[in-house]
């Protein structure tokens, strides 16, 4: 694969203060999936299930983090990462999803936040980053609005025992992913497939999501701080027909504003309502739920990694839907009559394209949408077929252009007044990428499955240069 050129040969450097680190979710490294009391989370069983995961993967030894967390918290430090971002798995604190604290559970994140302490590093901590414990989908999931009150009770849990060392504290990480591929699409857990079912769990992740926003400021300290984190889409009409437009409204309202009116202004958009009339008479909002969603959050974490371009369904076209999930907003009827296609660019082992451009769109219309309010970039990178070569070194040159490409654009938005005010490349180790398993490798940190034996990539030295630099290399 070739590296194409990297943009403007400037010097350019970034605000001081701005934070560097890396991120992780725990069903995605830890493995240890039975031990200390965890119980099964949704993941367990949808990968356990024949054809859902490639190569019949699961998280039950994933990166083995669960046991080697000094060692990659060692490789933090060496990199020079001022803050890390992880997910705290909910089967492990409260197995079941309700009922009875697991301090062993608890004792895991004690250690690794004291070890993150240690070493001089930032905790920052994801309350929900998809591990849904199974008994709590067998009683509906996300389409249950009881499981939103277990997770605003877990997230007392959590934040009773940790929020003492953790300043900054994510309720939900995509809930996107957790309600349109997790029972739309089915293609991740818990697989079902009910576009209904799918605007039910979406409005109760968002209700999860106030509830536990009120849980967490009952317990932490004054001065923590409380965040969400999405993946909005930085959407693209095709063309500007009057039709690909009305595509594109279309895909931003069920991507975009569908998180941002109802937790930033407390109402849906009525564009979206209409749109899903067909689906859902929308009953499941209750009275005040509105007001619970949009309690006041401190920061907005935004995850990127390639734009979706939509136009109007043309029935003559050849389907050019997108690989990854940029493009898999497809399968329930308020989509119908919208085509996603391809971006230009040369494309990840995801098969996303490389457009960095996306982020800068994305983060100066937030920066005119939502005044004032501080950004995290909390998730951006890429995968690559990265191998060790025989003198033990992982050259990813294709990684290095990515991330190299995507700093510029944040860099460029704080300059137009973005207020971005850290970066957290996802991600720290190869790891397993969910319905992918482990064909796909987002680490910049290599990791030998078989050994676990971790390797630094290149782009984990150029990093490590970004980040003690705050400049990007000409
Ligand atoms: C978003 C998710 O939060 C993360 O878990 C996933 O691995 C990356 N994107 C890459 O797909």
């Amino acid at each position: 694969m070739s590296v194409e050129a990297l943009p403007s040969p400037v010097r350019t450097g970034f605000p001081t203060g701005f934070v560097w680190g890396t991120a992780t979710a725990a069903y995605q490294i830890e493995g240890a999936a039975a031990e200390d009391g965890r119980t099964a989370s949704i993941w367990d069983t949808f990968s356990r299930t024949p054809g859902k995961v490639r190569n019949g993967d699961t998280g039950d030894i994933a990166a083995d983090h669960y046991h080697r967390y000094r060692e990659d918290v060692a490789l933090m430090a060496g990199l020079g990462l001022g803050a890390y971002r992880f997910s705290l798995a909910w089967p492990r604190i409260v197995p079941g999803g309700r009922g009875p604290v697991n301090e062993a559970g608890l004792d895991f994140y004690d250690r690794l936040v004291d070890e993150l302490l240690g070493a001089g590093i930032s905790p920052v901590a994801t309350l929900y980053h998809w591990d849904l414990p199974q008994e709590l989908e067998d009683a509906g999931g996300w389409t249950n609005r009881d499981t939103a009150y277990r997770f605003a009770e877990y997230a007392a849990v959590a934040a009773r025992r940790l929020g003492d060392r953790i300043p900054t504290w994510t309720t939900l990480n995509e809930p996107w992913c957790s309600a349109f591929l997790g029972y739309g699409s089915g293609v991740h857990a818990p697989g079902r497939t009910d576009p209904a079912d799918a605007l039910a769990a979406h409005h109760h992740l968002l209700l999860a999501h106030g509830l536990g926003t009120a849980a967490l400021r009952a317990e932490l300290p004054a001065g923590s701080e409380v965040s969400l984190t999405l993946n909005l889409a930085a959407v693209r009409p095709l063309s500007g027909s009057p039709a690909d437009l009305d595509a594109a409204r279309r895909i931003d309202g069920l991507a975009n504003r569908i998180f941002l009116d109802p937790v930033f202004h407390g109402r849906y958009p009525a564009d979206v309502l209409a749109d899903t009339a067909a689906v859902t008479d929308w009953s499941f909002v209750h009275d005040g739920d509105l007001a619970e969603i949009s309690r006041p959050i401190d920061s907005l974490g935004i995850n990127y990694y390639t734009p979706t371009v939509v136009g109007a369904d043309d029935p003559d076209a050849p389907a050019a839907r997108q690989d990854g999930h940029a493009g898999e907003l497809s399968p329930w009827p308020a989509d119908r009559g919208v085509r996603f296609l391809p971006a230009d660019g040369s494309r990840t082992a995801m098969g996303w394209p490389v457009d960095a451009d996306g982020l800068y769109e994305l983060l100066t219309r937030l920066r005119d949408d939502l005044p004032g309010l501080p950004l995290l970039i909390t998730e951006n990178g890429a995968a690559y077929d990265d191998y060790c070569d025989p003198s033990g070194a992982v050259k990813d040159p294709e990684r290095i252009a990515y991330l190299h490409r995507h700093l510029n654009a944040v860099r460029r938005a704080i300059e137009d007044g973005a207020p971005v005010r850290g970066y957290f490349l996802w991600s720290l180790l190869d790891n397993f990428e969910w319905a992918y398993g482990y064909g796909k490798r987002f680490g910049i940190v290599h990791v030998d499955f078989a050994s676990q034996r971790r390797t630094p990539k290149a782009s984990a030295h150029w990093y490590a240069e970004v980040v003690r630099t705050g400049e990007l290399p000409a």
